[in-house]
């Protein structure tokens, strides 16, 4: 099959690597220096029509698109209009993940369980409401801000300068929400609109520091899978997932492509954060490593309406993924630090986040610059995998959690030799 993949980050890496180890010859665009290794390059334009139009020029078999911003804006759209299967939601469903406003009320619509509350469209109002509020306090910007328009307040103080930040753009809506407490956990599902699969349930640690403190980023690191009961699982197949697809259908939205919960289970049962649109990042370098059926298969299943649930298949090993942050990120990251990767092992990897090539040397170009994956047998033996690899790493002032997988326990186990490949 050939297989386009658009995006450039690490999930867009891992994306490609899960077509090519399953011998798909694999395009991307605009991709990284770490996507070149399996997939060809195509630069060019980026806007939906371009894309369309160069998955014909290419006769791709299936369009997989990896970040929410191409799927707000319509390249799901323009491929479908030109009778090429594409892999994610269409524009107006992807209103989910890029309208939390419209979201929060679609989940109170079909009793989708999330935290109380309430959308503002003003500055004055959201201060008034936010100074009721009891802390810690949740302050969401409605729109899309790469996994960075959160902030938990735990001051007034804190709040107003997050509203205050969210209301200095034209249009802006905020969203604040009670404060859930209990384990975060992302569940993604693979879906045609009405059939889904779920992947392993996984774990994101979404604060710069460790100790989950300081501002949000995109996400840190990850533990795949998260030990999730299966009470919890029941209720999130049947009142977040199923009701959320029917809910789509309902809105005469289907809803295609990977439906991302992201997830907090309280002690009333879990409940959604929110919803993405797209596969997490760094989520997917963690889920997709341990996949072991066909992703670009399913992709075109998919985007058909032909998913077939039960070929959806993970292996049994573990995953953690330890992202190695440019200085400054999740503010101004300093780009064009020099990297020089080492040789990996078997189940390691080091997928490109955020690097380009300058005269021939790998530099860091943006905040992510590497997730480090390692999958072994067991979570400790996984981390301490990954750990030992991003050590080898270390780029001059590189920023890494060095508690990803504490919050249940899980301790990096020494890593053992490993042999190149
Ligand atoms: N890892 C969080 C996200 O992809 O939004």
């Amino acid at each position: 099959m050939r297989v386009l993949v658009i995006g450039g980050g690490g999930r867009e890496h891992a994306i490609v690597d899960a077509c090519a180890r399953h011998g798909h010859e694999v395009l991307c665009t605009p991709g990284n220096p770490g996507i070149a290794a399996q997939a060809r390059i195509i630069a060019g334009p980026q806007d939906a029509d371009s894309l369309a139009e160069l998955a014909v020029q290419e006769g791709v078999d299936v369009v997989i698109v990896g970040p929410e911003a191409y799927l707000a804006a319509g390249v799901v759209d323009a491929c479908r209009a030109r009778a090429v299967p594409a892999f994610g939601s269409t524009r107006a469903a992807s209103r989910l993940e890029g309208d939390k406003a419209w979201s929060k009320a679609f989940m109170n619509r079909y009793g989708i369980p999330t935290a109380q509350h309430r959308a503002f469209s003003g500055l004055q109002d959201a201060l008034t409401y936010a100074a009721t509020c009891s802390l810690p306090t949740v302050i969401k910007d409605a729109g899309l801000r790469a996994g960075k328009g959160v902030t938990i307040a735990h001051s007034y103080a804190e709040a107003e300068a997050a509203l205050q930040d969210i209301f200095t753009q034209p249009g802006a809506q905020a969203v604040i929400e009670d404060f859930m407490t209990g384990q975060e956990v992302s569940m993604l599902a693979l879906t045609d609109g009405q059939r889904y699969a779920l992947t392993p349930p996984s774990q994101d640690h979404k604060t710069i520091f460790e100790g989950d403190v300081g501002p949000m980023t995109g996400g840190m690191g990850v533990i795949c899978p998260f030990p999730l009961p299966d009470e919890a699982l029941a209720v999130i197949r049947s009142d977040i997932i199923e009701r959320t697809l029917a809910g789509m259908r309902s809105e005469g939205l289907p809803y295609t492509g990977v439906l991302y919960a992201g997830l907090m289970l309280t002690p009333a049962g879990p409940k959604v954060v929110e919803f993405n649109a797209r596969f997490g990042d760094p989520e997917a370098e963690a889920v997709l490593p341990l996949l072991t059926s066909d992703l670009a298969q399913h992709a075109l299943d998919a985007a058909r309406g032909e998913l077939n649930p039960a070929a959806v298949q993970f292996g049994a090993a573990a995953s953690a993924v330890v992202i190695l942050a440019a200085p400054g990120y999740p503010g101004e990251p300093q780009k064009g630090i020099p990297l020089t990767l080492p040789p990996t092992g078997v189940g390691e990897t080091i997928y490109h986040a955020g690097t380009a090539l300058q005269d021939g040397q790998l530099i860091s170009s943006g905040g992510r610059v590497l997730a480090v994956t390692a999958t072994a047998e067991t979570l400790s033996a996984a981390l301490g995998r990954a750990y030992a690899l991003a050590d080898r790493i270390g780029f001059e002032g590189a920023q890494c959690r060095r508690d990803i997988g504490s919050r249940i326990g899980a301790v990096p186990e020494s890593a053992p030799d490993s042999t190149p490949v």
